[in-house]
């Protein structure tokens, strides 16, 4: 980040402030108000953030309204397509991608961590069989901070690498056991000469009394799945993360606050949530009835899987989503999904119908991705679970960026106050 030479200046009644402005590499330059609080008296008001550049960061761009997703420079269409998860998460964590000795050596760190702590078993007992497993997520990961010790201290980098790479080693036995409970099943030990998606499909779909084997094309779809969730900059479960860990919490306690905050509808939850509307809508000839739904004011109804906060522009993700699930229907035999078969519908009207083009609302990565998921075998349940497991790495690495910058100070966001002004206590049997 640097400061440009220019200032800006803002008038506040009568008295005027010059703001400095800092540009990135690529984006929008910022408008520096740090200290406007302690040289004006006034806060900025900017409800969601939508104009708030709440750090500096080196690891993800986009460009929304180009529809650009780039991770650490790297266009995620290439990445996705040429890369594989492991790498993915070597490049978000340390800025290059690895040559073949760091990746062996990465994938050789991370295999090292695949198991759980066997106490961590009793935690999946204590859980009904019908619990969310993002309710369990939620529950377990936090509990890692109370097996892992010699991971926690925050500030000794070699423990923060440690807790990253655990975190992205254990989360898929974690998210695995969690499936298996919902089933009834025992818990399927990981397989590290497996690479890392095949590993969690044979986790979730393995059997103690079979072989498993892992079909290779629905492995790279998973690992596709994965890379695409991988980061996504500030996002509310991101920023979720850097808040948690802006007072010095605990890596496992942090990345449980993502979980928890993933798990929205309006975040994570959608891809869930939009097959659940591609369900609901049932048939091609009923989308029309469901555009006018989502179009009505008077109708709390909106369309999963389409809109975004950053993106005003086709999602990149949703474009190799739509390609991976063909790739994934077809390997399948499956000629005519009726789910695809609407979605592909629907996409193609509500690109040409005039309230998604003025809201420019588009597909996103939910929209397709919740198809891939069914297909690969995995009820709606666990559809956030494995956002969560992708986007891992990414909380890990926006984590430990924070941590390292030495500007940062615990979140503290400020408030326009609209309640009562002060008042004296009424004691009870006077009111
Ligand atoms: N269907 C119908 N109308 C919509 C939709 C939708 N999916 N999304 C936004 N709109 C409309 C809103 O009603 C609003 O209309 P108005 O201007 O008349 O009030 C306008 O578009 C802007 O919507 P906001 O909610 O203000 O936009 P915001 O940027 O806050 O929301 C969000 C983005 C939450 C993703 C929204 O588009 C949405 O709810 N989409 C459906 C859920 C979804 O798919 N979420 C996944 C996001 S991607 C991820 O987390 C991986």
């Amino acid at each position: 980040m640097s400061e440009k030479n220019e200032k800006i200046k803002l008038s506040v009644k009568d008295k005027s402030y010059d703001l400095s402005m800092h540009e990135g590499t690529i984006g929008p330059e910022v408008i520096d108000i740090s200290n406007l609080y302690s040289e004006s008296g006034n806060f900025t008001y900017d409800p969601g953030f939508t104009s708030t550049a709440s750090c500096k960061s080196r690891i993800t761009f986009i460009d929304g309204e180009e529809g650009i997703l780039l991770y650490r420079g790297y266009p995620i269409e290439q990445i996705a397509e040429k890369g594989n998860f492991l790498e993915t998460c070597y490049l978000l964590l340390n800025g290059e991608l690895p040559n073949s000795e760091e990746f062996t050596e990465f994938s050789e760190i991370i295999k090292n961590y695949t198991m759980v702590h066997e106490q961590l078993n009793r935690f999946f007992t204590g859980f009904r069989p019908d619990a969310h497993p993002m309710a369990i997520m939620c529950g377990v990961v936090g509990a890692l901070s109370a097996f892992y010790h010699d991971s926690t201290d925050i500030n000794d980098p070699e423990q923060r690498r440690i807790a990253c790479h655990r975190l992205i080693a254990k989360m898929p036995t974690l998210a695995a056991m969690a499936f298996k409970h919902s089933l009834g099943q025992p818990a399927i030990y990981p397989k590290n000469n497996l690479d890392y998606a095949s590993n969690f499909l044979h986790m979730c779909f393995g059997l103690p009394t079979e072989e498993s084997k892992v079909d290779k094309t629905l492995a790279k779809a998973m690992d596709k799945i994965l890379i695409l969730h991988a980061d996504h900059e500030q996002n509310a479960s991101t920023s979720t993360v850097r808040l948690a860990g802006s007072s010095g919490a605990n890596p496992f306690a942090c990345i449980a606050s993502g979980i928890a905050c993933l798990w929205g509808p309006a975040h994570g939850g959608a891809n869930e949530a939009c097959i659940k509307t591609l369900e609901e809508i049932g048939s091609v000839d009923r989308i029309p009835e469901y555009i006018l739904k989502a179009k009505d004011k008077n109708d709390p109804f909106r369309l999963m899987g389409f809109g975004h906060r950053v993106y005003k522009n086709y999602d990149p993700r949703a474009k190799v989503m739509q390609k991976a699930c063909h790739e994934v229907l077809d390997h399948l035999g499956v000629k005519d999904n009726p789910l695809l078969s609407i979605a592909l519908e629907l996409e193609k009207i509500a690109l040409e119908d005039d309230y998604f083009i003025e809201k420019k609302l588009y597909p996103n990565v939910d929209f397709y991705s919740g198809i891939v998921m069914k297909s690969l075998g995995f009820p709606m349940e666990m559809f956030t679970v494995l956002f969560a497991v992708g986007r891992t790495v990414g909380w890990v690495s926006q984590w430990n960026e924070m941590i390292e910058d030495t500007s940062q100070r615990i979140g503290r966001p400020r408030q326009l106050y609209v309640g009562s002004k002060q008042r004296d206590y009424v004691k009870l049997n006077n009111r």
